[in-house]
């Protein structure tokens, strides 16, 4: 049934130019951030980039902050020496930077301690984050991507901020980075430039927030470009419900240890909030769709289902001897 909605999200030529704080989980060294990078800066945005200085990936909103200089075996792909202090700039771009921490924590060093030097007085707009190698559906992310944890930690400090997960999962350095139009890393990072673009579109940034407190987008691109059948992908509203697949565990017999599978349960399906008629981006972005969600970080039931279960809890807290 989700094939038959019509892409809603119309993009536009001009872009406010915004203060962006670009951040991930791959690495600050990774091709699809610096691919973003160069996407954000050509549409007249003004870029800081403040990356991990290793693979982050699975650490979801877990905040680790540094104790020590850089150890054993360095940055990513070789970008940082060893012995070389907790966080840096890059020695050719002086809006590139890693911080040795988690994803959650590298973003609020970047919202505290770099954004305030690069930006002064003026505040960032928008918080990108991503775009991930892989891609992230469904709510079960929320504990564990790091892309996703960059996200809603700077949603819960009050930023705009938006998730990007590509559907190519390589793991590649910004030294492979070609200028290839067709580049993996530069198809996802013109995605990205679209999506803020949609979002900067009718909003008066100097004036406005791009999106209302409390809330973000999680964005899934799919798989597209040369060597598969998707070219332009796309944006399709989604929700993060609706196809969403969460860990079983069975045990092999052969092994007897346990193993994991993907299984569609039905709580992590609950259309509890969201548009109802929205498809889920778990099946909307395994095909040629690009799967733009919008979540809050309010953990809140709503109302229509709370005020029952306070109801029935308050006639049973009435009745007991407490
Ligand atoms: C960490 O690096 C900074 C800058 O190079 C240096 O001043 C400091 O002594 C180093 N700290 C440790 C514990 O190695
Ligand atoms: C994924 O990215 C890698 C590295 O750029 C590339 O070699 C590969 O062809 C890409 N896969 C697809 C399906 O585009
Ligand atoms: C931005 O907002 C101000 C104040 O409300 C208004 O005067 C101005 O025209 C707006 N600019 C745009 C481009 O909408
Ligand atoms: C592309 O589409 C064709 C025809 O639908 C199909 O046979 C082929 O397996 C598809 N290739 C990929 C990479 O999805
Ligand atoms: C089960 O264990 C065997 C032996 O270790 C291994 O070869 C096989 O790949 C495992 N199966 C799965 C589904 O992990």
């Amino acid at each position: 049934m989700w094939k038959s909605f019509a892409p809603l999200l119309a993009l536009v030529s001009c872009a406010a130019g915004l203060n962006i704080l670009l951040t991930n989980d791959d690495s600050w060294a990774s091709a699809n951030i610096r691919a973003t990078y160069n996407a954000l800066k050509a549409d007249g945005h003004d870029v800081l980039l403040v990356g991990p200085a290793v693979q982050q990936s699975g650490r979801g909103g877990t905040f680790v902050l540094p104790t020590t200089n850089i150890t054993e075996p360095g940055g990513e792909f070789g970008s940082i020496p060893v012995g070389a202090p907790y966080f840096g700039q890059d020695s050719e771009n002086g809006d590139l930077f890693y911080f040795n921490g988690t994803p959650a924590a590298t973003a609020v060093f970047g919202i505290d301690i770099i954004a305030p030097k690069k930006f002064g007085s003026t505040p960032i707009d928008l918080v990108v984050s991503g775009p991930n190698e892989g891609q992230n559906n469904g709510p079960f992310l929320f504990t564990l991507s790091g892309t996703i944890g960059a996200t809603y930690v700077s949603v819960e400090r009050g930023y705009p901020a938006i998730a990007f997960s590509a559907g190519n999962s390589t793991h590649r350095s910004f030294t492979t980075l070609t200028d290839d139009a067709s580049d993996p890393a530069n198809i996802a990072a013109k995605v990205v430039a679209d999506v803020v673009r949609a979002v900067a579109n009718g909003v008066n940034a100097t004036k406005q927030r791009l999106l209302p407190l409390g809330v973000g987008l999680s964005v899934n691109i799919p798989t597209f470009g040369p060597g598969s059948n998707c070219t332009a992908p796309p944006l399709r509203f989604t929700r993060m419900t609706g196809g969403a697949v969460v860990d079983q565990i069975s045990i092999n017999s052969t092994s007897g240890f346990p193993i994991s599978t993907n299984l569609e349960a039905s709580g992590v399906n609950a259309n509890v909030n969201g548009v109802r008629e929205d498809p889920g981006e778990t099946p909307t972005s395994a095909g040629c769709e690009t799967a733009v969600s919008i979540f809050s970080v309010d953990y809140d039931a709503p109302e229509r289902l709370a005020r029952p279960i306070q109801q029935r809890l308050s006639l049973a807290i009435e009745a007991s001897e407490f």
